[in-house]
């Protein structure tokens, strides 16, 4: 049985990963394959335990370094536990969020951990494994905004920080983009979903020369 592929979907607040990634599982679906839907931080039951841990504090709780094992203490847990394991039966694995989030959310400040690291504790628990493909739902900081207060959930830990912390993230994202432009697409998120969608299905499609 051929591997399967691991398809991630990455961006900042209110581009509508989760909804995406859950028409992507439908349309990979119909193309026959099996496929597993997963998330980060999380995706496995200790992962899941650790998210929960993680998110039931205020922003500032933690130290920045501690908080970065944290999460990548989940993602080893989601990785051997559930990624690989469906990769090797041949199933796809679509996350909502990957490694490239830690890049965005702890290694695009100042303050924080840092690039380095994270890549540093990337190649510890992964070696040289890497999405096959990633969808980066691009939108523009004031839409974003706009869409997460608008759908009341401004609340949320990042959620919650103003303007300069959402540009910061475009900008690393859309760096990351540029660095690794064979792995990264990035889509136009400001459209309504079923565009959105459409732009999903193509790109994939186009990735891994599916039928139409
Ligand atoms: P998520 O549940 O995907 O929420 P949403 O995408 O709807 O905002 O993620 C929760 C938060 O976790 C999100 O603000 C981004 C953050 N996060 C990190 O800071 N680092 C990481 O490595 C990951 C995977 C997520």
């Amino acid at each position: 049985m051929a591997r399967g592929k691991f398809i991630t979907l990455e961006g900042g607040e209110g581009a509508g990963k989760s909804t995406q990634a859950k028409m992507l599982a439908e349309f990979l679906r119909k193309q026959g394959h099996e496929v597993i839907l997963t998330r980060e931080v999380g995706g496995s039951p200790a992962a899941e335990e650790i998210r929960k841990l993680w998110l039931s504090q205020d922003e500032g709780y933690w130290d920045p370094l501690a908080e970065l094992f944290l999460i990548f203490a989940a993602r080893r847990e989601h990785l051997t536990r559930t990624v690989w394991p469906a990769l090797k039966r041949g199933a796809w694995v679509v996350s909502d969020r990957f490694v490239d989030s830690s890049y965005a959310y702890q290694g695009n400040t100042k303050k924080g951990p840092g690039p380095d690291i994270v890549k540093k504790l990337y190649q510890q628990i992964a070696g040289k494994f890497e999405p096959d493909l990633t969808l980066l739902l691009d939108l523009p900081v004031t839409v974003s905004m706009d869409r997460v207060k608008s759908r009341g959930g401004w609340n949320d830990r990042y959620q919650l920080k103003a303007a300069p912390f959402h540009r910061a993230l475009r900008k690393t994202y859309l760096a990351l983009a540029k660095k690794n432009a064979r792995r990264i697409k990035v889509i136009d998120a400001s459209q309504n979903a079923e565009g959105v969608a459409k732009a999903i299905a193509a790109t994939v499609t186009k990735q891994f020369k599916l039928k139409k």
